[in-house]
């Protein structure tokens, strides 16, 4: 961000502190881009140091007055359930400004939307479920343990699914309870502050919900370096998941962190090979590839590579990479000028080390595309499992192909990487399916199902894929912690001395 400036101007895009909109305090802001035209759309409120301790000031006015915490669990899941519906209300237009802003197409910002609104409603179910235990069995004496709020969590949060990701990232953290404050990324902000406005009208109360925009090494690091923040949720890079665990280290905070992937997608040849040509076109290439859990790597099996490659080809020649408010558009533009010389930088590696382009590689050529972030979806096979194509998470659209013999090299070849956060298998064959789900070294496993998501389940990342359980009923214990309670009412003394 720094060669974009910071500089002083009046912003469209404000923090959202203690219950309203607001400008940094020293004036500083930064430009937000339309990807799709490779201009400036937007000038944002740039948060400094000072701006992100006056929000977590206000995150703690607003936990210590009990307005929210206090509540009746079955008022804040009432007050959830109305975020849900306001967010429904307004579908469209916060699906345009995502567009937009991030340069997603807008049939996919439109179901993201939805998916946010139905991300709640699931949430909604969960102030009424948080449990404690209760241990009554030595005579006299009574112990429970309950879960309590961390207080104020923060929560920092990628462009790839920008108004999806800020309410998932807050969302369960604010249904126990905790106040929040949300580093939304700098590359796509325009939606964290609507959801955060569409919060306070829905009846979170001021200082619950604060939204401060700014770059990773001036407001994400001020956000996770905080002495006043016990709980730090991050999704990103695994790089900077690093240095997130490093600054908790200093304060002993408690870090819950979703990081990269590297996800095998596996077609062994007895597949319904319909189903996974259709699945794995979806997981490589949705959101230009732009995804954590993106099946990146297909591991093919011999006997059956050439014709599903074949297959795989002709109907990756028939995506459109377009204007993203097109119906037609499959793919649009990247979210920025540096995440396409990123994947670019990919490709002319992969090249480099004897791997074969089998479609895209390049930028489109219509001229009405030439000043957006755009990439043709890119094809590769004649990888080797160490070469940067094959180990690295590229996220974008780049696919690398694999070839396999038996069920063991699959297993081996998708296990060969650091990252472990998913894994999709095809096949008919249940005994392969099972023991594949045993041995792949990954915290989704989908079978005959990728990017298969409910609210209701959670999951985590293995390896250097991230720490702690997401979603479900496990989140309450990702953002709550633990207070036993020994009581003694039968009136026994001790008869130490
Ligand atoms: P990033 O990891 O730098 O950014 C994610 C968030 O962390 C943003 O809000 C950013 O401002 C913040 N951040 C960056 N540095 C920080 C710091 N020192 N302290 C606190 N917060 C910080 O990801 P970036 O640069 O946008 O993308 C680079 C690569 O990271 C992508 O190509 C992709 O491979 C990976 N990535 C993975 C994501 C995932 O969902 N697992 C999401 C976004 C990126
Ligand atoms: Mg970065």
């Amino acid at each position: 961000m720094a060669e974009r400036g910071v500089m002083k101007a009046s912003p469209d895009v404000l923090h959202f502190i203690d219950g309203a909109a607001r400008p940094s305090l020293g004036g500083e802001t930064f430009l937000t881009f339309d990807p799709s035209k490779g201009t400036t759309h937007g000038v944002v409120a740039f948060g400094q140091a000072e701006d992100v301790d006056l929000a977590v000031s206000a995150a703690w006015r607003a936990y210590d007055g009990g307005h929210w915490r206090n509540l009746a669990p079955r008022e804040r899941a009432r007050r959830l359930r109305r975020i849900a519906d306001l967010i429904r209300e307004r579908l469209d237009s916060i699906a345009e400004r995502e567009t937009r802003d991030c340069g997603k197409p807008l049939r996919d910002a439109r179901a993201d939307v939805a998916a946010a609104a139905s991300l709640i409603d699931y949430f909604a179910t969960v102030p009424e479920n948080v449990r404690g235990t209760v241990y009554a069995e030595e005579v006299g004496h009574f112990a429970y343990s309950r879960r309590e709020p961390y207080g104020v969590v923060g929560a920092i949060a990628p462009w790839n699914f920008p108004f999806l990701n800020a309410v998932w990232k807050t969302i369960a953290a604010l249904a126990v309870g905790n106040s929040v404050v949300l580093k939304m990324a700098e590359q796509s902000p325009v939606t964290s502050t609507l959801y955060a406005e569409l919060c306070a009208e829905a009846g979170v109360p001021q200082g619950v919900l604060n939204v401060v925009h700014g770059d990773g090494p001036t407001t994400g690091a001020a956000l996770a370096c905080h002495p006043g923040v016990p709980k730090i949720t991050f999704t990103g890079s695994t790089e900077v998941g690093k240095l997130i665990l490093h600054y908790c280290a200093d304060a002993v905070k408690s870090c819950h962190l979703e990081l990269g992937g590297k996800t095998p997608n596996i077609v062994f040849a007895d597949a319904d090979l319909n189903q996974a040509l259709a699945g794995s076109l979806f997981t490589s290439f949705f959101n230009s590839g732009q995804i954590c859990t993106s099946g990146s790597r297909l591991l093919v099996q011999e006997g059956i590579a050439e014709e599903f490659l074949s297959a795989l080809l002709d109907r990756v020649r028939g995506m459109r990479v377009g204007n993203p408010f097109e119906e037609t558009t499959h793919l649009g533009p990247l979210i920025s000028a540096e995440q396409l010389e990123r994947v670019n930088g990919y490709i002319e590696d992969g090249i480099k080390s004897g791997a074969r382009v089998l479609h895209g590689g390049r930028r489109p050529t219509e001229p009405e595309l030439a000043d957006g972030y755009y990439l043709q979806p890119t094809v590769f096979d004649e990888i080797t499992s160490d070469m940067k194509l094959g180990q690295e998470e590229i996220f974008g659209p780049v696919l690398s192909v694999l070839k396999f013999a038996s069920d063991a090299e699959a297993l081996s070849l998708a296990n060969s990487v650091t990252y472990g956060l998913a894994a999709t298998v095809w096949t008919r064959d249940l005994q392969r399916a099972m023991t594949a789900a045993e041995r792949l070294e990954a915290g989704i496993i989908w079978t005959n199902a990728p990017h298969h998501m409910q609210w209701n389940i959670p999951y985590e990342g293995h390896k250097d894929s991230g720490l702690g359980e997401d979603l479900g009923l496990e989140s309450i214990a990702t953002f709550t912690r633990l207070k036993v309670n020994y009581m003694n009412f039968g009136g026994g003394a001790l008869d130490w001395a």
